[in-house]
C-alpha cells in the first residue's frame, strides 16, 4: 500500500517535470523599454510549469533558434521602421543563413509609436515575417504597444502574455 502510494507520487512528479515548458524571450530595445515589459513578462510566466529565460539579442545570431523551442520576440521598433541596433545582428543572421526553423514556435511583443504611420511596429513585424517564411509558426496575434497611447506596455503584455501560455499549454508540444 504504502510502496503504491509512493509509485503514483513518482510518477505525478515525473509528469510535472515533463510538462515544463522552457521559454526564450529575445529582447530588442534601444532605451531600455522593451527589456522591461520583457522582464515583467518573465515574473508572471516564470512558474513551476514554465521556465522563462530573458536574452538581449546583442551578440546573438541564427544559432540562437538551433534547438528550436517556445520563443517571444520583444521588441521596439527605430529608424524607418527598422529592427533596433541591438536586434540588426540577429535579424541579419536569420536572412543570410535562412535556417529551416519548423521546430521554432513564437509569439511577439512589438513595441512602437503610431505617430511614425505606416512603420508602427514594424520592428516586431518583420521579425514575425522573417520567422515566418523560415517555417517557424506563430502562436496568438502580435501584440501592438502604441508608446503615444498613454498605456503602460508591462501592462499591457502582462495580460497579453497570460493569454498567450495558455494558447501555448493547449497546443501540441514540440518533441524534446
Ligand atoms: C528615433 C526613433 C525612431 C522611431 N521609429 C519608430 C517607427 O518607425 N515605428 C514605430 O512604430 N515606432 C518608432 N519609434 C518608437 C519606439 O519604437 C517606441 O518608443 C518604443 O516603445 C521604444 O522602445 P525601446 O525603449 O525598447 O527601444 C521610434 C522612436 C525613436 C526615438
Amino acid at each position: 500500500m504504502q510502496a503504491g502510494c509512493r509509485r503514483r507520487g513518482k510518477a505525478s512528479a515525473f509528469v510535472e517535470r515533463s510538462a515544463v515548458l522552457n521559454l526564450t524571450i529575445l529582447v530588442g530595445t534601444m532605451t531600455g523599454t522593451a527589456q522591461l515589459v520583457a522582464q515583467e513578462v518573465e515574473l508572471t510566466l516564470d512558474d513551476d510549469q514554465t521556465r522563462v529565460k530573458t536574452r538581449l539579442m546583442d551578440g546573438l545570431d541564427a544559432g540562437v533558434f538551433a534547438g528550436g523551442g517556445w520563443f517571444l520576440i520583444c521588441t521596439s521598433t527605430y529608424g524607418q521602421g527598422d529592427v533596433p541596433d541591438n536586434a540588426k545582428g540577429l535579424y541579419g543572421s536569420l536572412q543570410v543563413t535562412r535556417p529551416d526553423l519548423s521546430n521554432v514556435r513564437y509569439g511577439v511583443i512589438a513595441l512602437g509609436d503610431r505617430t511614425y504611420g505606416d512603420t508602427f511596429c514594424a520592428g516586431g513585424r518583420r521579425f514575425d515575417a522573417l520567422l515566418a517564411e523560415l517555417g517557424a509558426r506563430r502562436l496568438g496575434e502580435v501584440m501592438l504597444h502604441d508608446a503615444s497611447a498613454g498605456t503602460l506596455p508591462e501592462e499591457l503584455a502582462c495580460g497579453w502574455a497570460l493569454e498567450w501560455i495558455s494558447l501555448v499549454r493547449q497546443a501540441p508540444q514540440l518533441a524534446a
